[in-house]
């Protein structure tokens, strides 16, 4: 096969940023996802409709207008959150879902949740709603090794929460674990979860290749070879619960490579090129679509996407920089070559 054809696939894990990087960033993640779920982790956190409603029109105004492209946002839960303020997105169709940060977890996080338990009121009313809870899953117990923070999450948050409010759908975000790639397998179908490109591609070894590598670091950082396979098992399997959410996260280069670098892999530019790439190595071409394309709008109760892309098998190079107003930016597998291209 040198060409597949799939219906426009979406991301449903991104970040946009504002201002410059915005404008430099927006218009790669458009050109190849139909629509993608917007992580409200700004600077100042996106808490209210106001705040998403004006977000998400920086946003269309910071791509071409020929490209079509639909930003469904979110709202940053807070111990303080309103559930009117949630449910009144919700039902005026700004807000798509809410992102649980457990506070100091990640980027931009100070404002997250203490203890879940402050959230109960919010989550309820959202799981009378239907409206998905978008999960970054890691404890912060400096206690719990790094690299154990999502498998202890999974046991020790998610578990008691699913048996607290068992309608509410979850997606558990960017996993990175067989801990919850099993999880999610064992669970009903309300949770779902989002699998990186990165983390099919990178173990934890990569972060470590020959000196440090703050290009490849992120939050949930990689783990061991094992994890790896187990998510691309998972990602390839066909299985509804999995689905295509890249986390591109762009931090300005000076940023990453810095004496406390921050968390995160830009790899928009070539993300779905990458996600056929590790399809084609695990001879599931035939599955792509319903991981990028199929499974996400199925979980949120969206139409799949009406148009098509076609991806052809030919080599091309990922740039090394891209640049913004603000500096540079170094992309996932920046000057290496992937084997897929976007057509068009
Ligand atoms: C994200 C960011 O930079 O906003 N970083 C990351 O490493 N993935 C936040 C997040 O999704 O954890
Ligand atoms: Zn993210």
């Amino acid at each position: 096969m040198s060409t597949i054809t799939l219906r426009r696939p979406d991301d449903w894990h991104v970040h946009l940023r504002d201002g410059a990087l915005l404008r430099a960033v927006a218009p790669f993640t458009a050109r190849a996802f139909a629509r993608a779920i917007v992580m409200p982790n700004l600077a100042t956190p996106v808490t209210t409709v106001a705040a998403a409603a004006a977000y998400r029109s920086r946003i269309l105004a910071a791509l071409p207008r020929d490209l079509a492209f639909t930003p469904l946002m979110t709202a940053y839960l807070t111990d303080a959150s309103d559930p009117e303020e949630i449910a009144r997105g919700y039902r005026d169709g700004i807000f798509a879902a809410v992102k649980l940060y457990p506070a100091h977890a990640t980027t931009n996080s100070a404002q997250g949740v203490t203890d879940i338990a402050r959230t109960y009121p919010v989550l309820e009313r959202m799981m009378a709603l239907g409206m998905p809870l978008l999960v970054h899953g890691e404890v912060t117990d400096p206690a719990v090794d790094v690299f154990d923070r999502e498998a202890v999450f999974v046991e020790r948050v998610l578990a008691p929460l699913m048996r607290r409010l068992p309608q509410l759908k979850i997606v558990l975000e960017h996993i990175t674990t067989k801990e919850a790639v099993d999880f999610v397998l064992g669970a009903g179908p309300t949770l779902g979860a989002t699998i990186t490109a990165h983390h099919l591609v990178i173990n934890r070894n990569a972060l470590f290749a020959g000196g440090l590598r703050p290009h490849l670091y992120c939050l949930p950082v990689a783990k061991r070879e094992a994890h790896r396979l187990a998510l691309r098992r998972a990602a390839t399997s066909g299985n509804a619960k999995f689905f295509l959410g890249t986390d591109t996260a762009p931090h300005l280069v000076r940023d990453k490579e810095h004496d406390c670098g921050c968390a995160g892999i830009f790899s928009a530019p070539a993300a779905l090129e990458i996600y056929a790439q590790v399809f084609d190595e695990e001879q599931a071409l035939d599955r792509l679509e319903a991981f990028a394309s199929l499974n996400g709008p199925r979980f949120y109760d969206l139409p799949a996407n009406e148009e098509r892309v076609s991806l052809m098998r030919q080599a091309w190079q990922v740039p090394l920089d891209v640049p913004t107003e603000a500096g540079a930016l170094r992309p996932f597998l920046a000057g290496e070559e992937v084997g897929w291209r976007l057509a068009g």
